[in-house]
């Protein structure tokens, strides 16, 4: 069970705010872990202006590397804050970036130029001529001598006080990419296919990303005086550990800043979920054997001796640090049945409750028989992905489904597919004899528009629209696969997402207010939502929060009385296997049937336009997990099932 989306608090007892302290660490770099990437960003502008203050002091500039990105966003923000409310100047700053992409236009939507301006430096007073950045227009053979100069200006101002770092999920600093050497110098770089397919969003496809940028190498960036390097979500976690806890290796040039003598690291609870002290906090310090803790250190023990819980021995837990645990329980036999039944218990075929059983060890109530369910779909088609074995069950068990589709998922869709649509509905209307010219010159626009749209380039309210009810059809015919009655599906089209651009706006009340509606209207038993962390920054994230704080505002009117919050994943991670509450099998022709279902999402399949760097298609994402969720079950020796939907509930 989880009481909050963000966790404010730790296994070591730490209270919000504060970074975590532990008794032996694994680190190798100093860390420090916040609840959100909020705090942590606080934290780390307070440690900036501070830098800037004291230089102000002594008459003296300020010379701070910057980088680009999500990652920094939050700190710039919060700077700017300072800036307005607390009167923090950038007069006597001088800033060198990072990097930017080769070729590229200082006006162009993806530049770093414009980004940096958005920003920070539109917003604060820092004199326009005191910050650099890569010259993405220079000629190629001009840019050795634009990078040598790029670093000897650096050291004009005294080298680096201060240097900001995101890291990329294979590790790189700048766009020093796996195999850049501790040494190399300012220069350009091939990009990585991660890395652009990580950017390939911003550029409308990874056709139209640049391979190559110019980027501040390693030494210049080691050479600062003070390196703080910023990460947060879930997907930045085993990169994460790799950079602290492994070895310095050009594969991870992130691992480099071991060798630097003032370096920190600033991760969210999330980024930081692979570290040593949280995986195995027993291993750090002394840890309370609270029920959550025993269940994650008993499947853990198994997992990591490939033995089934039920066969692990009083040596084994002696021999991998948890003799204080047996002391405290007594022998390995009671903990590993407690365990093992703990885990069984999460298994269920009946994810509404199974009617006219005992239901003291089932995940659900038996009661109300027939229950009003409330799947919330982030985006048009998660609903099938993430939990289509049990929104198929949920129906045929007789309960009254709905689906309530957050956005309208529409900047997912392709420019080609736009033109198929409206070409249809003019061949259509031709065919019938409806005379629509309105229809005719939406096409026409349209089509006249895509042709010549630049990769980076916004579509038109029209061509928009026509993705949104590209993806609504989508989901329409998902709905009616299931077989619940179309009414069911209610689309919110919640408004922060409808920017056209990958960029969304904040949450807002109007977000909030839609959500709000559904729940009113259906009155749910069982509400499910995508609780996927892994990108904070992310609409599944977004589209959570609004839940959150929807139900926080409802919870109190009397149908909510009796309504059970059940979180399931997105398709980029599942639970870990100790926090699953509910456990949802599947047999291989229902695994069949869930793929099939999410064939209806065919604007989503054969290479779509937000691939990141998981080539593989939805289908064989969700199949692929829900396989290992049923194979971890079965390792730790519960029965061996095909496949297995996952859920934790949150309890409000
Ligand atoms: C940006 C840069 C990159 C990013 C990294 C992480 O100037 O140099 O190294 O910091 O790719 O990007 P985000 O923060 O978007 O995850």
């Amino acid at each position: 069970m989880i009481s909050e989306p963000s966790v404010s608090e730790n296994a070591l007892g730490r209270q919000p705010g504060e970074p975590v302290q532990s008794a032996i660490t694994y680190e190798k770099i100093p860390t420090h872990i916040y609840a959100d990437a909020k705090d942590a960003s606080r934290a780390v502008a307070r440690e900036i202006a501070a830098l800037i203050r004291e230089k102000q002091q002594k008459g003296q500039q300020c010379v701070l590397g910057l980088a680009t990105g999500s990652s920094p966003k939050t700190v710039y923000a919060e700077l700017i804050r300072q800036h307005r409310e607390e009167g923090l100047s950038f007069r006597n700053v001088v800033s060198f970036n990072l990097d930017e992409y080769y070729p590229m236009e200082p006006d162009s939507l993806q530049s770093y130029v414009r980004f940096m301006k958005e920003q920070l430096f539109d917003h604060v007073d820092i004199p326009e001529g005191n910050y650099f950045i890569p010259d993405g227009t220079v000629a190629p053979n001009k840019v050795l001598e634009f990078s040598r100069a790029y670093e000897e200006k650096i050291q004009s101002y005294g080298g680096l006080d201060f240097q900001l770092l995101g890291i990329g999920g294979n590790g790189h600093i700048g766009f020093n990419e796996p195999g850049s050497l501790i040494n190399s110098h300012t220069r350009l770089m091939m990009l990585d296919h991660s890395t652009r397919a990580a950017a390939a969003g911003d550029f409308g496809g990874l056709a139209q990303t640049p391979k190559k940028a110019i980027t501040m190498g390693v030494a210049p960036i080691l050479s600062a005086k003070r390196i703080v390097l910023l990460a947060w979500g879930e997907r930045k976690a085993p990169v994460i550990r790799a950079a602290l806890e492994g070895t310095v290796t050009e594969q991870i040039p992130a691992s480099y800043l071991q060798t630097h003598p003032n370096a920190l690291f600033v991760i969210d609870q999330a980024a930081a979920s692979d570290l040593t002290r949280m995986q195995t906090p027993w291993l750090v310090d002394t840890v309370e054997w609270d029920k959550q803790m025993v269940k994650k250190a008993v499947t853990y023990l198994s997992r990591t001796l490939g033995k089934p819980i039920l066969k692990l021995t009083n040596k084994d837990y002696n021999d991998n640090g948890m003799s204080d645990l047996l002391a405290q329980v007594g022998q390995a036999y009671d903990l590993n049945i407690d365990v093992f039944n703990q885990l069984q218990h999460t298994i269920t075929g009946w994810p509404g409750g199974k009617p006219n059983a005992d239901d003291t060890n089932r995940p659900e109530r038996a009661q109300p028989a027939r229950k009003r369910c409330l799947i919330f779909s982030p985006h048009p088609d998660d609903d099938i992905i993430s939990m289509g074995g049990t929104f198929q069950r949920l129906h045929d068990q007789g309960h009254e489904v709905h689906v309530g589709y957050q956005t309208s998922g529409n900047i997912a869709v392709a420019d080609d597919e736009a033109l198929r649509f409206a070409d249809f509905v003019v061949d259509f209307n031709d065919k019938f004899g409806i005379d629509s010219p309105e229809a005719t010159r939406i096409f026409r626009d349209a089509a006249a528009f895509l042709r010549e749209k630049k990769g980076s380039e916004m579509d038109t309210e029209e061509v928009r629209y026509v993705k949104g009810l590209i993806r609504k059809g989508e989901a329409k015919a998902t709905c009616r696969f299931v077989g619940i009655p179309v009414e069911n599906a209610h689309f919110l089209n919640m408004p922060f997402y409808e920017t056209g651009k990958v960029e969304k706006k904040p949450l807002g009340e109007e977000d909030i207010q839609a959500v709000m509606d559904v729940i009113r209207e259906v009155k749910p038993h069982q509400i499910y939502a995508a609780g996927d962390l892994a990108d904070p920054h992310g609409t599944h994230k977004v589209c959570l929060d609004a839940i959150f704080e929807a139900v926080r505002r409802l919870k109190n009117e009397d149908f909510m009385k009796d309504c059970w919050v059940w979180l399931y994943r997105g398709a980029w991670a599942e639970w870990d296997i100790h926090e699953i509450e509910m456990a949802v099998p599947m047999s291989p022709d229902q695994l069949m049937r869930k793929r099939l279902g999410i064939f209806k999402h065919q604007s989503q399949k054969d290479g779509v336009v937000y691939q990141g760097s998981d080539s593989r298609e939805f289908w064989q994402r969700a199949e692929e997990r829900n396989r290992a969720t049923a194979s971890l079950y079965n390792q730790l020796g519960l029965a061996e099932y095909e496949a297995m939907e996952a859920f934790v509930r949150w309890k409000y």
